[in-house]
């Protein structure tokens, strides 16, 4: 028997520690929580995505009468990134969260489903893809969507 330890960086940090270009990304997040479409949560989500050539793609949750048929807003923005540009990568996803009339205080934790899509985008395109957890407190700063994701299913995994 052997124990595999795996580790996580994250960067905690507040909005000044950002680029410029990651903090427009997070204010462009925090702004589509209001293109949330939230009734049943009232737990609003945002999100936009950088890609290669400077284009930012924005997403929203969007839910439904009927649950699953939903979607989180990270993979409304990912999946509208690889339906209109799927040549160019993404660069930086950030995500924000609004609930009880205000951001939340700890950064978004995305799904479990919305870190698969997020390890695939940066997978197919072989390269990194940052993510911005925006916190009214803290701001995480994941380098690889693959640090959100420890032992992924990936294409490779089909094949056995
Ligand atoms: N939600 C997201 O948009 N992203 C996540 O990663 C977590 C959850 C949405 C789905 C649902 O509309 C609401 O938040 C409550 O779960």
């Amino acid at each position: 028997m052997k124990e595999i330890v795996i580790e996580t960086k994250i960067r905690a940090c507040q909005m000044d520690e950002l680029t410029p270009e990651e903090q427009e990304l997070v204010v462009i997040a925090k702004s589509q929580t209001k293109n949330s479409y939230c009734p049943y949560s009232k737990f609003h989500v945002g999100a936009a995505a950088k890609l290669d050539n400077g284009i930012i793609i924005r997403g929203a949750n969007q839910e439904n009468a009927a649950y699953p048929s939903g979607l989180c807003a990270e993979r409304s923005a990912l999946f509208a990134a690889g339906a209109n540009y799927p040549e160019i990568p993404v660069n930086t996803l950030a995500i924000a969260c609004y609930t009880d009339g205000h951001f939340t205080e700890n950064p978004g934790s995305p799904c479990g489903s919305c870190r698969q899509v997020m390890l695939e985008t940066e997978h197919r395109y072989g390269k990194p893809m940052k993510v911005i957890l925006y916190g009214e407190k803290e701001i995480y700063v994941f380098e690889s969507a693959a640090a959100l994701l420890p032992v992924g299913f990936f294409s490779e995994d089909l094949e056995g």
